[in-house]
């Protein structure tokens, strides 16, 4: 028997809108740790079990490899040469990979000057046609779906509902390793197709459907149920300043340092409405402050380097503690969305510079004496 891993279509494919002839584009994505953090819920001095799934740790560094397995797949096998996506940066990584995987042309519209340098140089390197434009992510979105209309190109953006698909098997996972479902799960929320499929891929494990699936709506076709019947309460966390679901409004000119969730108005909004009313769970927001201080705190105190947006997550949750908006006891799971290294800028932006020394043995010491504790 091989242990060969081979991608998440291949581990669940019976949940997967996906044939016996279905040519499938995988880079091993998915199968990302469950880290259980130990030092911070002591430090914050909160008795709860909180652990990260670190979705940084996919082949392109960010979760958006799930969804990207899925809609490549479906796009070769519908026949499609080309896709095109509007990107804060992590999807025109995985669109820019999967596409150069299956042979196929990418398009990625990006906000000239707002991406991260390592999302920008993975666009590049793996060879998409990368498009700058003078504009937000929401502006490139809405050219992306008028420019489809016209051009033989596959939007590949979570519109696309296969993106969903296989975003959903993050919860699949989850549910698997901690042989249930957690009491809240926290995401970092910016079109919100991400906390779409989890409530998608929770409700599936549950056998209970939710209206948040376009598929079913209401009737799942690939419900397979079999799991607990228990779905975690989902906390949707936005920047301050990209934060449409707080305001319940679009925002028109969104800004934050985290980049990634530079959005106001997101494609999958109905929807995560929807699953804050089905899971009894909310919405809050995170100061850009608050963000990079809870993104040091996962460096510093538990060796984790996420970037700025999927610190958000975990933001979230040490105010909702806080508050005793999560009670004690509880069992929660953040999702770290990417990598730190998909944004040095930031992090060295934030750190202690190097010190320079003479190249001598003297120097390091004393560095080392001035640097000991006591
Ligand atoms: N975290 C990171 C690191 C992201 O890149 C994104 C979205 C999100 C969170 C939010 O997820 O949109 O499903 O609510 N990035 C997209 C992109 C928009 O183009 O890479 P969501």
């Amino acid at each position: 028997m091989t242990t060969h891993y081979t991608g998440l279509i291949e581990r669940y494919r019976s949940r997967l809108p996906v044939g016996e002839k279905t040519p499938i584009i995988s880079l091993g994505e998915g199968a990302t740790p469950l880290i259980e953090l130990v030092n911070l819920p002591k430090r914050i001095g909160k008795n709860v079990r909180l652990l990260v799934k670190f979705e940084g740790l996919n082949p392109t560094g960010s979760f958006k490899d799930r969804g990207m397995t899925m809609a490549v797949t479906k796009a070769v096998e519908a026949g499609s040469k080309a896709i095109i996506c509007a990107s804060t940066g992590n999807t025109s990584a995985a669109a820019a990979a999967y596409a150069a995987r299956a042979g196929i042309t990418s398009f990625v519209l990006i906000p000239e000057g707002k991406i991260a340098l390592g999302k920008l140089s993975q666009a590049m390197m793996h060879g998409s046609v990368v498009i700058q434009i003078k504009g937000n992510f929401d502006a490139g979105m809405r050219l992306v779906q008028e420019v489809a209309e016209s051009m033989p190109v596959t939007i590949v953006n979570s519109i696309n509902p296969f993106r969903l698909q296989g975003q959903k098997t993050a919860a699949f996972e989850i549910v698997e390793e901690l042989g249930r479902a957690p009491d809240f799960h926290a995401l970092p929320v910016g079109n919100a197709g991400n906390i779409t499929a989890h409530w998608i891929g929770y409700s599936e494990y549950a056998g209970q459907n939710t209206k948040a699936c376009v598929f079913c709506q209401g009737a799942c076709a690939y419900q397979q149920g079999g799991g607990s019947a228990k779905r975690p309460v989902m906390l949707g966390y936005q920047a301050a300043g990209a934060a449409p679901f707080l305001r319940g409004a679009m925002v028109d000119n969104p800004e934050t340092v985290a980049t990634a969730i530079r959005i106001g108005h997101p494609m999958s909004w109905k929807q995560a409405w929807t699953v804050k009313e089905e899971s009894g769970g909310w919405f809050d927001e995170c100061s850009d402050e608050e963000i990079l201080a809870a993104q040091a705190l996962l460096a510093r105190t538990e060796g984790v380097f996420c970037e700025p947006a999927s610190a958000t997550s975990v933001a979230g949750v040490l105010k909702s503690l806080a508050q005793g908006r999560i009670p004690e006891g509880a069992t929660i799971v953040c999702t770290l969305t990417g990598h730190g290294l998909k944004d040095p800028d930031t992090a060295i932006a934030q750190s202690t510079r190097p010190v320079t020394v003479e190249a001598s043995r003297e120097a390091i010491e004393q560095v080392i004496t001035r640097n000991m504790a006591g």
